[in-house]
């Protein structure tokens, strides 16, 4: 046998001693083949495994052995199944060659051929193997590139409709600022008169009619201040906070005002997760939130506020990957249906009828979360509770 690792591997099968011998002599000058030899052909499939052969020799006559058999054995097994099988016999009854080629031998040798001949049939048959493995490594190639296309056209696509559904968010969000900035002025214009109309007027009815008025432009501006504060994200005064202190040390009526049902629990980790937010408007948005989880909850359920901290690793659906402080507001409440669900970031999408909702409370911290650089998403299965995430870079403490 020889050592060499070249690309032409031949196995012999058969039990003449001398035929490896011929078979040595023949290729003796061809440098890149390596050749094994195995005499007993119940040892054929395991040499095979072992050497890898890019094209088999098989005697058709060897003791105690029905040749053909030996070939469709060898054309059965995954590991010989797509290596060329040369038959080689002393045999010339072109029966018996049409038997070996049906039972699926792809060239028949007379033993034995010109050197020149076997060589050139066997490294033919040799190459159409290597080429055929190349094709097969170039089709296995292929069909994963083709995953992996399919893979990041699915990831393009979720990421356009995100940016889609983010530039439409932008865009209600400043029409609503502009709007929001006229209506402001105009309710200052009122207010500024009726409060020289309640000074001229010392009428009680008069004055509880003012008073009533100037109860509304105080909602109004209130609404105005809401949508203002919605557009720019008011990001006036970032500072790096101590997340947990923060919240343990936010008074307890911001979360719970007196008759507030059910009362908001807080899960706050031990360990310190710091961020860079505008702490007034943190402490907004939260109140936001737990007065949405309070509303779901009033026919039953629970509210916590939970922080910790997560390492989110690259590839992850929708949030980029890094180090983030996380607050989620969790409810076991109403829950939201599927298209509830997906407007519920809308500026002045509401489910709540009348002055109970302007649908300003997630738009509010959507743009929050947006300004600082953050992520917000929510879960929610109707019947079941929502959760609202808030993660924000975590900063080193
Ligand atoms: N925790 C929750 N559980 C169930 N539904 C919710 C929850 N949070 C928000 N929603 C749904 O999303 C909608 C939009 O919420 P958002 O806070 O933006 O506005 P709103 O609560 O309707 O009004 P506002 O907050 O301005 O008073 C709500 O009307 C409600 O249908
Ligand atoms: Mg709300």
């Amino acid at each position: 046998m020889y050592s060499n690792d070249n690309d032409l591997r031949l196995l012999l099968v058969d039990d003449e001693r001398m035929s490896a011998d011929m078979l040595l002599g023949m290729f003796a000058g061809e440098s890149d083949a390596t050749l094994r030899c195995v005499h007993d052909p119940d040892s054929a499939i395991a040499a095979a495994l072992d050497f890898k052969p890019t094209v088999m020799l098989v005697d058709l006559r060897m003791p105690g052995v029905d040749g053909l058999d030996l070939i469709h054995r060898l054309r059965d097994h995954p590991a010989t199944a797509a290596v060329p099988l040369l038959m080689l016999s002393t045999e010339v009854d072109p029966h018996v060659k049409a038997a070996g080629f049906a039972a699926g031998a792809a060239d028949y040798l007379v033993k034995w051929p010109d050197r020149v001949e076997l060589t050139a049939r066997v490294r033919a048959h040799s190459n159409a193997c290597l080429v055929a493995r190349e094709r097969d490594r170039a089709a296995a190639a292929l069909a994963d590139s083709r995953t992996a296309l399919l893979r990041r056209t699915e990831q393009l696509a979720h990421a356009q409709a995100a940016l889609h559904e983010a530039q439409k968010m932008e865009a209600i969000g400043q029409l609503a600022g502009t709007v929001a900035h006229d209506v402001n002025n105009i309710l200052h214009i009122i207010n500024g008169h009726l409060q020289l109309m309640r000074i001229e007027n010392p009428d009680e009815r008069a004055r509880r009619r003012i008073d009533a008025a100037t109860d509304g432009v105080r909602r109004g501006t209130q609404l105005t201040t809401q949508l203002l504060a919605t557009a720019r994200g008011n990001s006036r005064t970032s500072e790096s906070i101590d997340l947990g202190a923060f919240l343990r040390g936010i008074d307890g009526t911001v979360f719970n005002p007196a008759g507030a049902m059910p009362p908001c629990a807080l899960d706050l980790a031990s360990t310190p997760s710091c961020a860079s937010l505008d702490p007034i408007e943190l402490q907004k948005v939260l109140a936001e939130l737990v007065k949405n989880a309070r509303e779901a909850t009033s026919g039953g359920g629970a509210v916590t506020l939970v922080l910790d901290s997560e390492q989110v690793a690259p590839r992850t659906a929708q949030v980029p990957a890094g180090s983030y402080a996380r607050i989620r507001v969790v409810d076991t409440g109403a829950g939201m249906a599927p298209d509830v669900q997906r407007r519920a970031f809308e500026p002045f999408f509401t489910t709540k009828s009348g002055v109970q909702g302007a649908g300003l409370g997630l738009a509010l911290a959507a743009g929050f979360v947006r300004k600082h650089h953050g992520h917000i998403d929510l879960e929610s299965r109707a019947g079941h509770g929502t959760c609202v995430t808030l993660r924000f870079p975590l900063q080193a403490g």
